[in-house]
């Protein structure tokens, strides 16, 4: 009787299975099922009555009652991401690795929306009031009017935020320490986490308060627990950035209302974040121009251009099948832009390790990056340095030719604007607008290719290159006729 009420779910995808089993099926995650008391039928006995339904008017897309301002903090970073500021009455999930800075991020745009004369809510789950205080003493926030409260449980926070007057924004530290009395699970679990979001959703949408929930992450970026709660809230934002660098990313992922696409940057300082309005000045600030192996990607982010370098290391391996590392960028689109430099190009790293960055720790992911990419890899194998003034983007197709991207003028404005004289980009990508750059056009990575073997103080070393079975590759034929002439072989 009482083990009917019992059911295992995944931990990690929320997936529901009537016996405990090692590996989810549906998300592949290892030892993530666990048992649950099973919830209780989630609408209550008295409105599960045999009543028929009850018609709902129908209203038409076009409103008279003018929607409610978004709430805008002020943090135009944060703002800009959430598309123009938080809208009343949404609710949303901030996710990130612990000690990136979700509560920091979170208490100083708090303190903004509370000085701008909102009525402003934090709740913690993880820290005590006390040491809530202490941060925002640090942060030189504690003069703001922010309501404070260290507490888990999602009725006892729902009644709090009912009594008294309406409030603008809630935040909840995290919603993976909180708990509802109407399930049995103990805290943490999915059952727990997606009743308490619930509870918090219908509150949003019943009062119009914007609340926003902030999520751990698991080792592999995923908001950790019940995906299940990505699909309830209106937008999922992720914090990232890593420990050797002071700079934070904040990234929409979902955005029900606004573009998915923005970042907005901040630097963790000692008096907590600050807006980072030029990226790019950022990102190329410690450049090594005139090494072999980097090479200036124009890529945007969202409406916004966003210069950064990408850095190339190739060297002999003596590994079976060489390593190929890569941060920052797509590992698979690495391995496809090899594949294209070997096919099309004759330039082999089958028997190479290939390491790439991208510098400062960006994660770019637009295909765009292709042609810089392949220009870094090709500069650090023929120890030819590309200019130090000039920027790349293209994107490779598998033919070998370069395709056009979007926002090319955008790009090259920005390069200028940092003092970049030159520009590498796929033909006809410009429309006839005029470049404020010199641009040279490349239709295929075979030309990009010619064009900086050309700039090689030494032979290259790509006919040395032995295959991973230790047969000698055979010599191909290069695309190109300005090859410096193999000597001594
Ligand atoms: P925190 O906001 O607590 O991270 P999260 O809530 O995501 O776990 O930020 C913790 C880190 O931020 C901590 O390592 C110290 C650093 N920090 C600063 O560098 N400057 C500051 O002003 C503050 C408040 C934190
Ligand atoms: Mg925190």
């Amino acid at each position: 009787m009482a083990r009917r009420d019992h059911s295992f779910i995944c931990q990690s995808c929320g997936a529901v299975y009537a016996r405990w089993q090692g590996k989810c099926e549906a998300c592949g995650a290892w030892n993530t099922i666990a048992e649950e008391v099973a919830v209780a039928a989630s609408v209550p006995a008295a409105q599960r009555s045999s009543r028929k339904g009850r018609a709902v008017v129908l209203e038409k897309l076009e409103g008279t009652a003018k929607p409610a301002p978004r709430l805008v903090s002020g943090i135009g970073e944060l703002d800009r991401v959430a598309g123009g500021g938080f809208v009343p009455g949404s609710i949303l999930l901030i996710g990130g690795d612990p000690g990136i800075g979700k509560s920091t991020l979170l208490v100083q745009a708090s303190a903004a929306l509370a000085t701008g004369g909102q009525r402003v809510v934090y709740v913690s789950g993880e820290e005590a009031v006390d040491q809530v205080r202490l941060r925002a003493q640090r942060l030189g926030l504690e003069k703001a009017d922010v309501g404070l409260a260290a507490e888990t449980n999602a009725e006892n926070i729902i009644a709090t935020l009912s009594g008294g007057p309406p409030v603008h924004m809630v935040v909840i530290d995290s919603i993976q320490t909180m708990w509802s009395d109407s399930v049995e699970s103990a805290p943490g679990t999915v059952t727990q986490v997606r009743t308490s979001a619930q509870l918090l959703v219908r509150f949003a949408k019943q009062t119009g308060a914007c609340v926003i929930l902030v999520g751990h992450v698991t080792k592999d970026g995923q908001i950790a627990g019940p995906r299940v709660v990505e699909h309830m809230v209106d937008a999922v934002f992720s914090f990232e950035g890593d420990g050797g660098h002071q700079f934070r990313i904040l990234r929409a992922q979902k955005n029900r209302f606004g573009p998915t696409d923005e970042i907005g940057v901040f630097e963790m300082t000692g008096r907590g974040l600050s807006e980072v309005a030029n990226p790019s000045e950022l990102f190329l600030s410690n450049r090594d121009a005139g090494a072999p192996g980097t090479a200036v990607f124009a890529g945007m982010e969202g409406t916004r251009p966003v210069l950064v370098e990408i850095q190339a290391l190739v060297a002999p391996s003596s590994l079976g099948t060489p390593r190929r590392a890569v941060v920052g960028w797509d590992p698979n689109r690495l391995s496809m832009v090899l594949a294209v430099l070997d096919a099309r190009c004759g330039v082999r790293l089958g028997g190479h390790d290939v390491y790439l960055n991208v510098a400062g720790g960006l994660r770019i992911g637009e295909p765009a990056a292709d042609l810089a990419v392949a220009a870094a890899l090709v500069s650090s194998l023929t120890g030819a340095p590309l200019p130090a003034d000039a920027v790349y983007f293209g994107e490779a197709s598998l033919t070998g030719a370069v395709r056009q991207v979007s926002q090319a003028p955008a790009r090259l404005k920005e390069a200028a604007k940092l003092g970049f004289a030159g520009a590498v980009i796929p033909a006809g990508g410009l429309d006839g607008v005029e470049a404020p750059v010199a641009v040279t056009a490349v239709s295929s990575l075979a030309e990009l290719v010619a064009g900086i073997a050309a700039r090689a103080p030494r032979r290259p070393a790509m006919r040395e290159t032995r295959s991973p079975s230790g047969r000698d590759a055979t010599p191909r034929a290069v695309a190109h006729a300005d090859w410096p002439e193999d000597e001594g072989r």
